[in-house]
């Protein structure tokens, strides 16, 4: 990581006179992202770069930024995001049309679904061992249970996976124009969908993308393009994090048997495990906000209009915040996890997400025999944007 004078400017100078604090794309950085923002947190907290802008490590700037929507904007980009991209008056018209989507009646209801998904894809698991639990396991669970929960065919699911892959790297790569035709992929996948359900008119399937179709907000219905950037953000939350999060979880079982023990024990102490696993390993790296106005930072000024990154791995990892943050507390105290974000845009999927994760780690401490990392095979850590692991073996223990 690259050593700069920090300490040598004075904090009213904005962003673009000064030099990067650090390269969030360095080999160092992107081959163990959470050593690199645990490095960062204690020596520069709030970093410059011209990848990320301002990039926020510490648990107390993070909260700061994302509970003070008028200083901070989320409109941090021309492409509409609905409603991550959205501040309020307009994002709490949107946030309200889409909050009925993830009441606790209709999670209910999809956890049979998912618990049959997850069982399905853990007995083949049981068959295949020694093999990488991403590939066979965490994604086809992802890309099925969000199918399932979507009303969308088992054709989508591999045109999806490949679509969050190529998704990552034109980001990591920032190739504007790669990005533009990953999105109008997307897009065409699911305008299809929408066009489905049009002709069927009155007989379409009875699923929340046809429900979507006939939903209004702020008196008009909404259009396709809205539709599909809903439908977009809902992807990215459930393909890429719910991916991410099943392998954090399993690596941690494979290489903590006591816990992996106690929880085939103990079921009632799932939730708060994982809550806690994934405060220690987060699942999604970063989101990103805008400054509206001059404004200091842990000492640091921004302009109006920086570009700002809250850093979430790293955040849920300040000895500030957590007493002895490095270590798994099953007991702890969560309500400062910032898991599932906070302020106007916390995660509205966030109940759906933790019935997803308890019902598939339910699933596989029932179903599968004890299990470890299979020797001499990694597990490969997933690179910026992604977090977790690419590949993770595992075998009976
Ligand atoms: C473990 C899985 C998940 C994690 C860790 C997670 C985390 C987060 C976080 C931290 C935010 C706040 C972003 C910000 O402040 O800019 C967020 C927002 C959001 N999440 Fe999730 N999420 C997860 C799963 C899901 C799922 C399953 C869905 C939907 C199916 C979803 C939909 C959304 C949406 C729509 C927003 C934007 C809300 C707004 O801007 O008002 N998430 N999520």
């Amino acid at each position: 990581m690259k050593r700069e004078t920090r300490e040598a400017r004075s904090p009213g100078e904005a962003l673009h006179e000064c030099p990067a604090d650090w390269d969030p794309r360095s080999q160092e950085v992107l081959s163990d992202q959470i050593g690199a923002y645990d490095r960062m947190r204690e020596r520069c907290p709030v970093a410059r770069s011209d990848y990320l802008g301002w990039s926020l490590f510490r648990h107390q700037d993070v909260l700061r930024v994302i509970t003070d929507h008028e200083t901070f904007s989320n409109v941090v980009s021309r492409h509409p995001s609905v409603p991550n991209g959205m501040d309020p008056p307009e994002h709490t018209l949107y946030r309200r049309m889409i909050e009925p989507y993830f009441a606790p009646e209709r999670i209910a209801a999809f956890e049979p679904v998912f618990r049959g998904i997850a069982r399905d894809l853990v007995d083949a698991l049981g068959r295949d061992l020694p093999c990488d639990v991403i590939r066979h396991f965490a994604e086809p669970y992802a890309v099925r249970i969000q199918c399932a929960f979507l009303g969308w065919p088992e054709s989508l699911r591999a045109p999806l996976l490949q679509w969050v892959y190529r998704n990552r790297a034109a980001t990591l790569a920032r190739d504007t124009e790669a990005m533009a035709s990953v999105a109008l992929e997307f897009d065409g996948h699911i305008r299809s969908q929408l066009e489905v359900r049009e002709r069927a008119g009155d007989a379409a399937a009875d699923d929340l993308t046809t429900c979507l179709l006939r939903q209004s907000v702020d008196g008009h219905r909404l259009q396709h393009s809205e539709i599909v950037s809903i439908l977009r953000n809902w992807t990215v939350g459930e393909l890429g994090t719910i991916a991410a999060c099943v392998g954090i979880i399993l690596h941690f079982l494979a290489e903590r048997p006591d816990v992996q023990d106690l929880l085939r024990r103990d079921r009632t102490r799932l939730a708060q495990a994982i809550e806690e696993i994934l405060r220690l390993h987060g699942p999604l790296v970063s989101n990103r906000r805008v400054a509206t106005r001059e404004v200091i930072v842990g000492g640091r000024t921004f302009a109006a209009g920086d570009r700002i990154t809250v850093m979430w791995v790293s955040a849920n990892r300040d000895g500030e915040a957590f007493e002895d943050a490095g270590q798994f507390r099953l007991e702890r105290d969560q309500s400062q996890n910032l898991l599932y974000g906070a302020g106007i845009h916390v995660c509205p999927g966030a109940a759906l997400a933790r019935m997803q994760l308890n019902t598939v780690i339910d699933e596989v401490l029932d179903g599968l025999e004890p299990f470890s990392l299979a020797p001499g095979t990694g597990p490969v850590r997933a690179i910026y944007p992604a977090s977790g692991f690419s590949s993770l073996v595992l075998k009976a223990a």
